[in-house]
């Protein structure tokens, strides 16, 4: 996790101000890195909501993030399917962040192409949305979806110490981040 926190910082800059931030980590899985981001963008204090269509990742989360937080930072964990945000009125529609680890546009061009649209709708107008990837086309083909639903591309890296995974060629893990902006 070091290495993520490391690089975030660098793709986000100067880019927090000085309140506290309200991150909606969509697609979060167990959410391994909610401590990165209470540490990286909560220096102010933090909000985090988790959002996974998978129940059990979000169990792991919930028991593992309810106790390891520091106290100006808090988690809540919900079942959701990322294409239904629309549909959620108790969801807050001014995100200052909203973060998608290994987005997995690859697993359904569509539907992602849906979950970037409506994640978009839920952020700020002063919000930034933050991707990482495992794959180099699968990045390119995110950032291009994205860029057409009107989001501008503000920060783009390819991570050099991303760590190899052998389960796939040409995968890695937080191989690149982008971060977009709505204006
Ligand atoms: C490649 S995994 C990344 C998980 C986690 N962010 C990480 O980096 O370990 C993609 C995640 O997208 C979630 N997902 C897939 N389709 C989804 C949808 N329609 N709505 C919400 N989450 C979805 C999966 O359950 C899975 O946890």
């Amino acid at each position: 996790m070091q290495q993520l926190r490391h690089l975030l910082s660098q793709a986000i800059g100067n880019g927090i101000g000085n309140q506290p931030v309200s991150l909606l980590n969509l697609a979060c899985g167990r959410a391994d890195e909610t401590r990165v981001l209470a540490d990286v963008f909560g220096k102010n204090g933090i909000q985090i909501s988790g959002m996974d269509i998978r129940d059990r990742e979000l169990d792991i989360a919930r028991e593992r993030w309810k106790k390891l937080l520091p106290d100006n930072a808090e988690a809540e964990f919900h079942v959701q399917n990322g294409t239904k945000l629309s549909t959620l009125k108790q969801l807050r529609d001014d995100f200052d962040v909203v973060f998608m680890r290994h987005q997995n546009y690859w697993n359904g061009d569509t539907t992602w192409k849906e979950i970037y649209d409506q994640a978009l709708h839920r952020l700020d107008e002063d919000g930034m949305m933050v991707i990482t990837s495992y794959f180099d086309r699968e990045h390119n083909q995110a950032l291009e979806a994205i860029q057409s639903l009107g989001a501008k591309l503000v920060t783009n890296i390819r991570n050099p110490d991303s760590r190899i995974l052998l389960d796939a060629k040409g995968k890695s893990v937080d191989r690149h981040i982008a971060v977009f902006s709505k204006l």
